[in-house]
């Protein structure tokens, strides 16, 4: 029986595999060779990621047959600006590619989410490949072609649907992953289940703690489950026109945290995405749909895991306003309006538009108490 497992991402002409098991990166060049239209790769990792991945790639790729190069940015959030984003472009063209090279991505979701910007609009488009070494890229950014950089006035706010021409997704890779950085990954997991998957949900609450040991069948089961879920969502909404949103539970709050912790350690992505998730419940109470046990049980388990479930858990101070005008500059906010995912209930999740600027400042005002 073969280790790995493949899920497919259904788009026409730009469908691809998501390939998913132990060991990939020491043997990616026979996945790669026949995505690529030459034998020309660049490779775009991190610091932390590079000296651990990038030489067992390239050797791979070269002892194909492939010229390979790679180029190592910072690591960190930070990395995702424009003057990053400059400095990779100028760096790329410096290496002469030409329209037929491939990059590969290989990172968690700041690299891929830059590379794959840098993909779309290099020579006005060249092909590139994920290979994502965090959880949190593995389980969701690595997947589903949105790609792009933060701004002064918010996360993400320049990019592209710019698709990969495949996942490989190496479960090895984790092993080196710090243990922080698999819990933020963990919260995505989390929120696979609660927007789509009561089974999931319930699954995870009894299987947490073994995924976060680093138990390779939960680990693996989790990482698949959460793959077969996003590729179901992007085949059926590539550009985010309805059900894609929903894949945005709990970001809305959590960008606004993000933002106001200016994209540093003190506040990573996954762990913004955890407490985003609960301040939803309690937008979601408020507005009638959810019963109050489910954003308990989720602080509990939040809490068990070890990831922050309160604004409290991050810091002290927080003010309600500035994280509400943050919320009114997110890419979901329409004419002025704010629009939230909230729970209908466990595992449905729903878009209402327009929320009343009250309700959204009383759910701040209580979350932050
Ligand atoms: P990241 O890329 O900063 O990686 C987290 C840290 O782990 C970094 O320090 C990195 O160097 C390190 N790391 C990664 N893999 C490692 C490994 N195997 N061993 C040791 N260290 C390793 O952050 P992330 O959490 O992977 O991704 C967060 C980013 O993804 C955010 O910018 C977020 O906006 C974006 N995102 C994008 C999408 C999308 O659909 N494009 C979805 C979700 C999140
Ligand atoms: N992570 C949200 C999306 O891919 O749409």
């Amino acid at each position: 029986m073969s280790e790995h497992e493949t899920v497919p991402v259904r788009l026409d002409a730009r469908s691809y595999d998501i390939v998913i098991g132990p060991g990939l990166i020491a043997r990616a060049a026979s996945h790669i060779a026949p995505y690529i239209r030459a034998p020309r790769v660049i490779i775009i990792t991190d610091a932390h990621v590079g000296p651990l991945y990038a030489k067992p790639l390239a050797a791979d790729c070269a002892a194909r047959g492939m010229r390979c190069d790679t180029l190592t940015l910072p690591a960190g959030e930070a990395t995702k600006s424009f003057t990053q984003f400059e400095k990779l472009l100028n760096d790329l063209l410096a290496l002469k590619p030409d329209r037929k090279t491939t990059l590969i991505a290989l990172g968690g979701g700041v690299i891929g989410d830059i590379t794959g910007f840098a993909a779309s609009v290099l020579l006005r488009g060249v092909d590139f490949i994920q290979i994502p070494t965090s959880l949190l890229a593995q389980v969701d950014s690595s997947v589903g072609g949105k790609t792009g950089i933060n701004t002064a006035h918010g996360k993400n706010l320049v990019g592209s649907f710019y698709q990969p021409k495949r996942v490989l997704i190496d479960t090895a890779t984790l092993q080196t992953l710090p243990p922080r950085e698999l819990r933020a990954g963990y919260a995505e997991i989390l929120k696979y289940g609660l927007i789509g998957n009561p089974d999931f949900y319930q699954w995870l609450l009894r299987h947490g703690g073994e995924i976060l040991a680093g138990d390779t069948p939960s680990l693996a089961k989790a990482i698949g489950e959460s793959c077969r879920m996003k590729a179901a969502i992007v085949s059926a909404d590539e550009r985010e026109g309805d059900v894609r949103a929903l894949l945005n539970f709990g970001h809305t709050f959590g960008h606004a945290l993000e933002a106001e912790c200016g994209y540093n350690d003190l506040l990573v992505h996954g762990e913004a995405v955890a407490v985003g998730m609960v301040m939803a419940c309690r937008l979601s109470e408020k507005l009638g749909y959810l019963n109050r046990t489910v954003g308990d049980g989720l602080i509990q388990h939040l809490r068990a895991v070890g990831l922050p479930a309160t604004p409290r858990d991050i810091r002290a101070d927080w003010d309600a306003n500035r994280l509400l005008a943050h919320m009114y500059g997110d890419k979901k906010a329409e004419n002025g309006t704010l629009t939230f995912i909230v729970l209908k209930n466990l595992g449905e999740a729903v878009v209402v538009k327009d929320v009343a600027e009250t309700l959204a400042l009383d759910t701040l005002k209580e979350c932050l108490t």
